[in-house]
């Protein structure tokens, strides 16, 4: 075992380390959720509250996490969400990221809000990362990002159905969150108590919304900036801009923050390939129920041909197995990741995946599970 795994051996350890290495503003926006937090915790509880039985008295075989999706063998069932404004937390961490996932064979998701742009993640993964759509309001942006994508070689695109809204998040609210961050006292205070943060920051340059820059006029104050977000997106979802997208893109079209059966219909009837049933990490609604009472609701009843994943509320790979025999056939993690290049910097995308790999490959083979769509013989 390296530095790291005897060190960090779980995401309670590498969070603890972000939160001493990133500024509390920083901090915040990654950990935090919508309203009074209650999705947030209760994503992570109903996972847990998920038990599997071992079955010991049988012929011990190979235990394998390799999993296909759309075509694809990847060495294991997890990937990278898709994270906004990322280098804000840790700088350059979409590029540690995407560079990570690629070297261990597992999807990165690319949001359209994140700091690093379509071109250099796809360079990075040899065009193997997936990309996030936020739905541009004007017809001629989304037909340039989505020729970029193509161009690129990207292969999948994200859509995502749970931000109608923006989410009322108290801790950002608080803390001023825009980009760059809004110069209070306390948020400078803040930087200047997280030295390596800050060092990297200033070598690495100040993030900024990369794949956008081309529809950006250069030198936009912060209130431009606004104004810029809120015209060029329109946040809801309809029938018909679903069907726009799909005659668009010829590749895969996933739909992310679904959490119902009708949704999941809908979709289905609009030609979409796969589901990744979210809420957003609890960041956009509260009164909700946890993303994985939907998954299981959605599976008892759903028998269609789309590819159903998940996000929300997983920490560890123990976590990934019980998701995966709830019905899962992949699973995403967001804030796990983004601790650990917060904790780790450059190493840190690698040693998560490593971490999660072995937490996973452990509880496999504890219960005598063969491969991953054995697991949900395990469920009690
Ligand atoms: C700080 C932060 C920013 C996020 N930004 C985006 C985004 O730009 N696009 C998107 O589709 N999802 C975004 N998400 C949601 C994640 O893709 C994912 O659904 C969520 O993090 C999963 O929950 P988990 O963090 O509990 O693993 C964000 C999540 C966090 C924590």
């Amino acid at each position: 075992m390296d530095k790291f795994q005897r060190k960090y051996p779980s995401v309670f350890y590498l969070r603890e380390k972000a939160k001493k290495r990133i500024p509390k503003f920083a901090f915040e926006y990654l950990d935090g959720g919508c309203n009074n937090e209650e999705s947030l915790y209760k994503n992570t509880d109903d996972i847990r509250n998920i038990q599997l039985k071992p079955k010991y008295i049988v012929d011990k075989k190979e235990t394998s996490i390799k999993t296909k999706l759309f075509g694809i063998e990847y060495d294991a069932p997890f990937g990278v969400a898709p994270i906004g404004l990322q280098g804000l937390i840790w700088p350059k961490s979409p590029e540690i990221l995407a560079k990570a996932a690629f070297d261990n064979n597992i999807p990165f998701i690319l949001s359209t809000v994140s700091t690093s742009n379509i071109e250099k993640i796809s360079k990075i993964t040899e065009g193997k990362a997936w990309f996030q759509l936020y739905h541009p309001a004007e017809d001629s942006i989304t037909r340039n990002i989505l020729q970029r994508a193509e161009d690129s070689g990207i292969k999948n695109l994200v859509i995502l159905a749970d931000v109608p809204t923006f989410g009322y998040r108290n801790r950002e609210i608080i803390n001023g969150l825009s980009l760059p961050p809004k110069l209070t006292l306390s948020n400078f205070k803040s930087m200047l108590s997280k030295p390596s943060w800050l060092i990297n920051t200033i070598l690495k340059g100040k993030p900024s919304f990369e794949t956008l820059k081309p529809y950006m006029s250069k030198n936009l104050s912060l209130k431009q900036l606004g104004k810029f977000m809120d015209a060029t997106f329109s946040g809801a979802l309809n029938g018909e801009k679903i069907s726009r997208l799909r005659d668009l893109w010829k590749g895969n079209l996933i739909i992310k923050g679904i959490e119902s059966l009708e949704d999941i219909t809908i979709s289905e009837k609009l030609g979409l390939d796969g589901v990744i049933v979210s809420n957003h990490g609890g960041r956009q609604i509260d009164i909700g129920e946890s993303t994985v009472n939907s998954l299981k609701r959605i599976k008892s009843s759903y028998n269609g041909k789309m590819k159903i994943m998940m996000d929300s509320g997983i920490r560890e790979g123990t976590d990934i197995a019980r998701v995966l025999a709830c019905g899962a056939e992949f699973t995403f993690l967001g804030r796990t990741f983004m601790y650990s290049v917060s904790a780790l910097g450059k190493r840190g995308g690698d040693h998560c995946i490593l971490m999660l790999k072995r937490q996973l490959n452990q509880i496999m083979e504890q219960l005598s599970c063969k491969n991953i769509t054995d697991l949900n013989k395990h469920l009690i």
